[in-house]
Formats: structure tokens, sequence, C-alpha cells
């Protein structure tokens, strides 16, 4: 396999998998740091948690250099306090071309695959494989994009599209693949297009500045280009990131690369990533392919066990190896598969390969800010004394409750057909939910009524 046909192939399914939904990080951008790297108080969806974002940009810089393979960092801190946040902070500011792996410490107890071969497969989805190659494109101005329909109704539509530079205009014939492309991407005259003489994929540029007034032509993002210069036909260096994973599926003879569509990879054969490595190693030489260092986050990392811990310790030292970020809010516990404790429930020698980064409770002011984020995120319109409450309660419960609550609350107060969310919208979830502390009180009281009662007379007295 040729590196351009790895890269092609990967493309083609990223672009059918992209979704996206308002999720509990998706108000966050980036770390909301400045040029010096230092933490702006509210930024890129960010509020405060200073010392741990400023560390997080550090790790950031390792990452950017790219030189330093298996760095490993923990971010250690009470629930809700924005670690997992931070994370997908790291991963924003990390852009697209960079692999981001995010995985849960459960993850790896599936029964489709041993538990190294998911972390195996996980630490390939984090290294990036950047693919240099040259290409034949047309870029130009589309003059006028002309599809004719056969007169009898049925048969191959054909057509013709002209394109022009600043010193040329051409007419392209065009075949029905080409017009399907075209047409899923809405060109029109006025749009700066490439096309790739190889695969015949077409990618709109933008709008030509000559097109700057039209203004029923565009929408808000609407990007403007200069027409090019010079020939319509030129070579053009072209660079596209995958991820050894990636290449992995591909060659996997039981799967194809349709399983990257499912995720449904199963186990890969050793001997295909002893010879994706090799590959990888050629294409370095050849000067065709860089190796990109991305990172892997495990959450809830004190979920793993002694095996996985001993399989990190050493694929850590692996010169193909990503940064790896850790989250746990356990504090000293048992190491999973032994009877140790130890801090984080992660044994010595792997703490001891760590930088520690600890996150620390909010203020009332700063609950309020995230609040405040997150109506926006939502697009909720909250009024300033029902915000007052809801930082309350987040302050005496959690910050998470606290940011459930707006989503309910805003059901509530559309069911009056209200536009903003009141106070009584809140007190009204807030007797509707239950937090934690509550739910706990509850139980307390009416265990007798419970299946499964599992405390002693003597709990029940001293806690009733
Ligand atoms: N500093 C912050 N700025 C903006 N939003 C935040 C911040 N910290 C936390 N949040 C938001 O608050 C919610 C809870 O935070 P998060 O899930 O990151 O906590 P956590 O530390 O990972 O907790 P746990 O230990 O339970 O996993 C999330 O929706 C998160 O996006
Ligand atoms: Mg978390």
């Amino acid at each position: 396999m040729a590196a351009s046909e790895a890269a092609a192939k990967v493309q083609e399914v990223r672009e059918v998998t992209r979704i996206e939904r308002i999720g509990a990080h998706s108000h966050i951008r980036g770390l909301g740091l400045d040029d010096a790297l230092e933490p702006r108080q509210v930024s890129q969806g960010m509020v405060g948690q200073l010392a741990a974002r400023r560390a997080a940009g550090v790790i950031l810089e390792m990452i950017k250099e790219g030189k330093i393979a298996g760095r490993a960092c923990l971010i250690g801190g009470q629930p809700g306090t924005g670690k997992t946040a931070i994370a997908m902070g790291m991963a924003q500011a990390l852009g697209q071309d960079t692999p981001f792996t995010a995985m849960a410490g459960s993850e790896i107890f599936s029964l489709e695959m041993s538990k190294t071969e998911a972390l195996t497969q996980a630490f390939r989805k984090s290294i990036g494989i950047r693919i240099k190659e040259e290409t034949e494109i047309i870029e130009g101005e589309v003059v006028e994009v002309q599809i004719d329909r056969p007169a009898t109704g049925t048969g191959a539509k054909v057509g013709k599209l002209t394109l022009k530079t600043t010193e040329m205009e051409t007419i392209y014939d065009l075949g029905t693949k080409m017009i399907e492309s075209l047409t899923k991407e809405k060109v029109a005259a006025g749009d700066i297009i490439t096309i790739d003489k190889a695969t015949g994929k077409i990618t709109k540029l933008g709008r030509s500045f000559t097109r700057a007034r039209d203004y029923d032509a565009m929408g808000p993002q609407t990007k403007f280009v200069q027409c090019p210069e010079g020939e319509l036909q030129k070579r053009k260096e072209v660079v596209h990131t995958v991820t050894l994973h990636e290449i992995d599926v591909i060659n996997s003879r039981t799967q194809g690369f349709l399983a990257l569509f499912s995720g449904d990879t199963g186990e890969i054969k050793s001997e295909v990533r002893e010879q994706i490595n090799a590959k990888v190693a050629e294409w370095r030489e050849e000067g065709k392919a860089d190796i990109v260092p991305g990172v892997l986050f495990i959450d809830e990392v004190h979920m793993l066990d002694i095996e996985c811990f001993s399989f990190l310790n050493r694929a850590l030292e692996n010169d193909m190896a990503p940064i790896l970020i850790m989250a746990t809010n356990r504090g000293i516990t048992r190491i999973r598969g032994t009877n140790y404790k130890s801090p984080h429930g992660i044994p010595i020698d792997l703490l001891d390969r760590l930088l520690i980064v600890s996150t620390s409770p909010y203020s009332e002011k700063e609950i309020r800010q995230i609040l405040t984020i997150r109506c926006e995120e939502e697009d909720v319109e909250m009024s300033d004394d029902a915000t007052t409450i809801l930082t309350k309660i987040g302050m005496e419960t959690s910050l998470r409750y606290s940011i459930q609550l707006i989503t309910a609350a805003n059901l509530v107060c559309r069911k009056r057909k209200g536009t903003e969310v009141s106070v009584d919208d809140i007190k009204r979830v807030y007797s509707l939910f239950l937090d934690e502390l509550r739910s706990t009180q509850f139980l307390k009281e009416y265990q007798q009524e419970f299946m499964f009662n599992e405390m002693t007379e003597t709990e029940q007295m001293e806690t009733s």
C-alpha cells in the first residue's frame, strides 16, 4: 500500500462520520490561555482552575514540539472540578491534525478484545502519521456550471464547467461522477474550487472577492479568496494526518477499511502491526511521512487494573508512544487486581513516571460563570435571580447537578410558555429531581420499602 492510498481511504471515512451535538463539555473551546501561556480567568468556555490550566498549557507546548515521546501526566482532584473539561480543552487547542483519543478506564473491560489489545489500539489511535504527497490539481474560479439533462429523460447527464484564473479560462467536459460531486458541494459561479485530478474530489476554497457584493448568494461564514493566478493545472503538496490504528485497520485482512465506519475492528494481528511499523519506517526514510505523537486521554484511570498499569509502564517507553494524560477523582485506594493501596489507585512505579496536576473546588463566582456559559451553550435565557439561586444550589450540592437543572428548568419554563427561566422554574425542578445528598436522605428514611436493604439494625438506628 502507498502512503497516499492510506490517506485517501481514511479521509473518506472521516467525512461520513462527523456529528456534532451539545454535550457535557461542548462549551469548552480550548484552554483559554494567552500567548504567554497564562490562563485568562474566563476564556474559550473555561473558567478559573488557573493552576491546572497553566500546567496543561505547558504540557500542550511539549506535545506541539512533538519531540518528546512517552510523557505522562495525571490530573487529580475532587469530582466536578473540571478534570475532564481540561482534557477536552487540550484536545481543542491541539487542533485537527494532532490525534487525540479519549477513553474511560472501564472501556478496556470489553468481551470483544483483551485488555492489552484495547490499550494497544488506544495507543495507536493516538499516534499520527503525517503523509506528504504531491498531487495534480486544477484550481480556479468557476465561471459557469452547465448541466444538461438528456432530452429523452433517461441516460447519463452531461455538462460543462468553465474555470478561470487571472490569466486563462478553460472549458472542461463533465462526466456523471463529476456532476454528482459538483451538485453535492453546491458549486456555483463565483466559487473558487480545486479538483484533485487523481480522485476527482472537489474542494470549495471560498467565494471570489469579485463576488463580495453578491449578498444573496452567501451564508454568514462565507470566506472570500482571491482568484488564483497562473495556470489552471498545478502540482500541490498536500498533507494528511492519519493514525497508526487507521492504517492497521485498513490493512487488516479480516476487517478491511469498512470496519473504520463501525469502529468494530476486533483484535488486530500482531503481524499486521509489525508490517505497518516497517512500512511507516520506510515512508519516514523516503521523506514521505512524519510521526506526530498525539494524546491518549484515559479518564477514570483508577478503573484500570494492575495488568493495565504494567502495560502502560512498558508502552510509555516505546519511541512511538503518545503523550498520556490520565484523570481520576480517587484518593488513596486499592489498586484493582491487588490488595495493595496506593495514591489514586495507581501503582507507585507508574506514579513515579507522571507529572501530577491537581484541580481544586470552585468559588461561588466561578460556579456562576460556568453556569452562565452553560446557559449560553444550551440557548437558555435565565433571569439574574434564577442564576443566583442556581449558583447557591451548585455550591451546596454539586456543579454537575446544577448544570443538569438548566436543561430541566428550561423545559419547565417552555411548558408554561415563558421566555426566561425564573426562580420558580428552578424551585420546581429542584423539588422534582433529587441531588445525591437528598437522595441518600430519602433512601435512609424509606429503606424498609426497597429491595435488598443491606443496612444493619444499628446503622439504621444511627441514621434515623
Ligand atoms: N473550569 C471550568 N470551566 C468551564 N466549565 C467547567 C469547568 N470545570 C468544569 N466544567 C464543567 O462542569 C462539568 C463537570 O466537570 P468535569 O466533568 O470536567 O469534572 P471532573 O473533574 O471530570 O469530575 P469527575 O471526577 O466526576 O469525573 C462539566 O460539564 C464541565 O464541562
Ligand atoms: Mg471526569
